[in-house]
């Protein structure tokens, strides 16, 4: 009996540790098109002067980038994203990531 429920408890966490790699956003998207999509859905906000803080590639470390989207649906912006698909999230994230301060391409957005 005993050995039975370990034996659930271990393919449950299989089946959930499955399923978190599942949802956890990689950094495999398409970053020119993230770029784009960033200046067109973000920087009206994240810009000099603009109601949020200047957003850059640069401002922020891989591991900060990872920590952020990761449940990018709780960041204080997201309800106003509007109708932006995770496709396009993902492209976002990657140029994020792939421009990030401690990554070999660091990059400012113009
Ligand atoms: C309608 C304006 C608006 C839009 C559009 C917007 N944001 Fe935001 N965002 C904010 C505000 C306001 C905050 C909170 C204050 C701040 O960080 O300046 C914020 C915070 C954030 C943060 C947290 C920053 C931190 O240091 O904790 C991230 C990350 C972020 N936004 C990403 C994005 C991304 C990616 C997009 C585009 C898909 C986006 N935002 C679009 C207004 C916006």
């Amino acid at each position: 009996m005993l050995k039975r429920s370990a034996a659930m408890v271990l393919a449950l966490i299989i089946v959930f540790s499955g399923l978190g790699m599942a949802l956890a956003l990689e950094a495999d998207g398409n970053s020119r098109k993230g770029k784009y999509l960033f200046r067109k859905s973000c920087r009206g906000c994240h810009a000099e002067g603009q109601q949020a803080k200047d957003m850059s590639p640069v401002d922020m470390t891989q591991a900060q980038w990872k920590q952020l989207f990761s449940d990018y649906k709780k960041l204080p912006c997201y309800d106003k994203w509007g109708n932006v698909p995770e496709k396009d999230v993902k492209d976002i994230y990657s140029y994020l990531y792939g421009h990030a301060k401690d990554s070999p391409s660091p990059a400012k957005c113009k």
